[in-house]
């Protein structure tokens, strides 16, 4: 009897330890698992057409998201203190995926326009644009919108680019999913012009001295478009903009890509 007793009692303190042993196990995991979710931090996702140099296009070695948005973004991904992932999208996929939820977001050079407004919503806006109309370089016959009238003109589709042209008089539009597309058509002589946005034709004429552009035609606004409903990280990304801008880094940016020569 005292014997049977003695190995009850040590068998109940066996018991008791072990019991003990997973509280202290299961403590400790909680307490691991909850600070990895704290320091995780959100995750921003963001939709952007990577055919748009300067403003965002594809590092050809390595694969990487480059440009004046591209930087734009991270900054504000910081301020924000939020982890940005960039989802590349073809341009009119942009804002149907938007809506359907595969990003958060968009910044992709894109204007804040009448139209769009009844879709989505956009941030401040973070850069003064325009479109202008490219030729070759030999061609001066076309200087104004008055000189497009009845003439082929090729645009990225869905874009302002696209809107302007698509108001001239007898203009065939010739509409092109990647913006590279809509350039390379003029430069191959398969039309007179094309109409794009400012610091694009900019940047591609540098490169290409074949096609020059003309004066503004327009006078635009890119925005970051959000979904309607989101008003949390609209208010986010308003806040962060207004303190890069505060704080010098939009300026660092905007001279990385647009420098002074
Ligand atoms: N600014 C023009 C627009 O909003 C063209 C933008 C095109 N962007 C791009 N990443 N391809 O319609």
């Amino acid at each position: 009897m005292h014997v049977s007793c003695e190995i009850m009692r040590e068998g109940l303190w066996v018991v008791k330890k072990s019991l003990s042993m997973l509280f202290v196990c299961m403590a400790l995991i909680l307490a691991i698992g909850s600070t990895a979710v704290m320091g995780a931090k959100p995750v921003l996702k963001v939709g952007t057409s990577a055919d748009f140099p300067p403003f965002e296009f594809q590092d050809e070695k390595t694969g990487a998201y480059l440009g004046f948005d591209m930087d734009l973004i991270h900054a504000i991904g910081k301020a924000a203190d939020m982890e940005v992932q960039i989802v590349n999208t073809a341009w009119d996929g942009l804002i149907p995926g938007l809506l359907t939820g595969n990003f958060d977001c968009i910044i992709s050079a894109m204007t804040i326009t009448e139209e769009r407004l009844k879709a989505v919503a956009f941030s401040d806006p973070y850069f003064a644009a325009s479109q202008v109309i490219v030729t070759k370089t030999d061609d001066s016959s076309i200087k104004t919108v008055e000189d497009l009238k009845g003439k082929q003109i090729s645009v990225q589709i869905g874009t302002t680019g696209d809107l302007e042209a698509s108001e001239i008089e007898g203009a065939i539009v010739k509409r092109f999913n990647l913006a590279p597309d809509a350039i390379q058509e003029v430069r191959n002589g398969s039309v007179p012009a094309c109409i794009i946005d400012l610091a694009v034709a900019e940047a591609i004429s540098e490169q290409y001295k074949d096609i020059k552009f003309g004066e503004p035609i327009t006078s635009e606004d890119y925005g970051i478009a959000i979904r309607k409903g989101n008003k949390e990280l609209l208010e986010k990304i308003n806040d962060a903009l207004a303190s890069i801008k505060a704080s010098g880094e939009y300026d660092k940016i905007f001279a990385d890509w647009f420098p002074i020569d």
